[in-house]
C-alpha cells in the first residue's frame, strides 16, 4: 500500500487555509535568532493539536517533533528554519510585522509552515509509514548557530538522511530548484591584526607604519584567489573592515582587518587560513611589522547528497512539479551542518516574490505552501522507503536472504 502523489497533492490544497493561517501568525510576530519563543510556542500548539508527538529538546527555543509510523523502519528528518531579522517591514500587507523593526525578510515562517504541512499530511497516513519523521524546527539560522546546537541536543540521532528548503523569489510558484553537490557557500571569517611601530606623522623613518602594510595586505590578499587556487574552483575574499589611528597626526601602532571567506569547495576553505596567513605576513615583514592571523570557522559548504537530491526529484516529478537546476548562491545556510553527519539535500522553492531576501519589501506568494508541503511529506515517504530497503538489506532481510551476512562465519 502507498500514497499516490495525487492524493497528497489535494489533501495538501485542503489544508492551504490552515497553513495560510499558521504563515500568517507567524509573519506577523518575528523573532530575532535565540528569541524565538513565542514562534516555538505556535509551533508546537500546531503540532500538538495534531496529535504529532513532541520530542523533548534542551535548548531555549526550537521545536523537534516526530510522527510516527506504524511500522518500524528509519528515521529521516525535515528541518525549517524559523527566525527572523531585525529589518523594518515596509510590504504593507494586511498581515505585516507587528513588531518595530522586525521582519521576516527571508521567508523562514514560510518554511516553518511548509513543513508544519508535510507534518499534517504525514500524520494522517501513520498507517502507511514504515519509520519515523523526524521535524527539526531550527532557531538561529540567521545566526548561524542552531544547526549546530540542535545537533548537539540529539536532534538527528538515528536519522538516516534529512532535507531543507529555501523560499527562491526568483523562481515561479511551482517550480523546484533541485542539485547534487555544492549549492551554497562555506562561511568563514578573519581578522589580520598588523603590529607595527607608532610615531609622530611628521617622523615616518622612526615609525614602523601599520597603516601602509595593511593597505599592501589588503592588495596582496587580492592574489590569494587569482594566483593560489584553481581557476576552476571559485572562492571569494572580501576584506570588509580596516581600522586604525586615533589621530590625524599620529602613526598608529596597530591596524586591523576584517573579512570573510567564501567558496563552495571544502577542499579550497581548508587550505585558505594559511594561505592567507602566508601572505599577510610575508607583506607585513617586507614593511618590517608583524601580522597576526585569526580564523573563525563559520559554515561548511551546503553540499547536496546525491541519493538525498534523487529522492526530492522523484517526489517532485512524482507531484508534476516544475523542476530546474538550482543556480548555486554565495550566501550561508546552516544546514550545512546537518549535511556533515547525514545524507541531506536542501532545495530551492519557488516563491515568485519581486525582492531578493532580507529586502524590506520581500513577499513570498503563498500558493507555495501547498506544493512544498506535499514535496516535503512524500520525499519523507520515499526516503523512508529508500533507507529502510537499505537497511533491510544490511541486515538480510530483503529477498529472504535469511542470516544476515556478519553472522556467517566468513
Ligand atoms: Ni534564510
Amino acid at each position: 500500500m502507498t500514497i499516490s502523489a495525487k492524493a497528497l497533492l489535494r489533501e495538501a490544497e485542503e489544508m492551504q487555509s490552515k497553513l495560510v493561517e499558521i504563515r500568517r501568525e507567524l509573519h506577523s510576530y518575528p523573532e530575532l535568532s535565540w528569541e524565538e519563543h513565542r514562534t516555538t510556542r505556535k509551533i508546537r500548539d500546531f503540532l500538538a493539536e495534531a496529535g504529532i508527538g513532541i520530542l523533548p529538546l534542551e535548548l531555549p527555543v526550537g521545536v523537534l517533533a516526530e510522527v510516527v509510523g506504524a511500522e518500524p523502519g528509519p528515521a529521516i528528518a525535515l528541518r525549517a528554519d524559523i527566525d527572523a531579522l531585525p529589518i523594518r517591514e515596509e510590504t504593507g500587507l494586511s498581515y505585516a510585522s507587528v513588531i518595530e523593526g522586525r521582519m521576516h525578510a527571508c521567508g523562514h515562517d514560510f518554511h516553518a509552515s511548509a513543513i508544519l504541512g508535510a507534518a499534517l499530511l504525514l500524520q494522517k497516513h501513520t498507517a502507511l509509514l514504515r519509520g519515523r519523521v523526524r521535524l527539526l524546527f531550527q532557531p538561529a539560522e540567521e545566526k548561524g548557530t542552531g544547526a549546530s546546537a540542535m545537533m548537539k541536543a540529539g536532534a538527528l540521532k538515528d536519522v538516516k538522511a534529512i532535507f531543507g528548503m529555501h523560499n527562491k523569489p526568483d523562481l515561479p510558484v511551482g517550480t523546484v530548484g533541485l542539485k547534487a553537490g555544492p549549492l551554497m557557500a562555506s562561511v568563514d571569517g578573519f581578522k589580520i591584526t598588523v603590529s607595527g611601530k607608532g610615531g609622530h606623522a611628521a617622523v615616518p623613518d622612526a615609525a614602523i607604519d601599520p597603516i601602509v602594510a595593511a593597505s599592501a595586505i589588503v592588495g596582496g590578499l587580492q592574489t590569494a584567489v587569482s594566483r593560489s587556487i584553481s581557476p576552476f574552483d571559485s572562492a571569494v575574499v572580501s576584506v570588509c573592515q580596516f581600522h586604525a589611528g586615533t589621530s590625524w597626526n599620529v602613526i598608529p601602532d596597530t591596524a586591523t582587518l576584517d573579512g570573510t571567506v567564501r567558496t563552495f569547495h571544502p577542499q579550497v576553505r581548508k587550505k585558505t587560513p594559511e594561505l592567507l596567513e602566508r601572505i599577510a605576513s610575508g607583506i607585513a615583514a617586507g614593511h618590517g611589522a608583524l601580522a597576526k592571523l585569526e580564523w573563525f570557522a563559520g559554515i561548511p559548504c551546503v553540499d547536496n547528497h546525491p541519493a538525498a537530491t534523487e529522492v526530492l526529484r522523484n517526489a517532485a516529478e512524482a507531484l508534476q512539479l516544475s523542476i530546474v537546476e538550482a543556480k548555486p548562491s554565495a550566501g550561508g545556510e546552516d544546514f550545512a551542518h546537518y549535511q556533515q553527519v547525514v545524507p541531506g539535500s536542501f532545495a530551492w522553492i519557488g516563491t515568485g516574490g519581486t525582492e531578493e531576501w532580507h529586502h524590506p519589501k520581500f513577499t513570498v506568494d503563498e500558493d507555495a505552501l501547498v506544493p512544498s508541503a506535499a514535496l516535503f511529506a512524500l520525499a519523507a515517504i520515499y526516503a523512508l522507503e529508500k533507507w529502510g530497503a537499505e537497511r533491510e538489506q544490511e541486515i538480510g532481510l530483503a529477498g529472504g536472504k535469511g542470516i544476515p551476512p556478519h553472522l556467517t562465519g566468513v
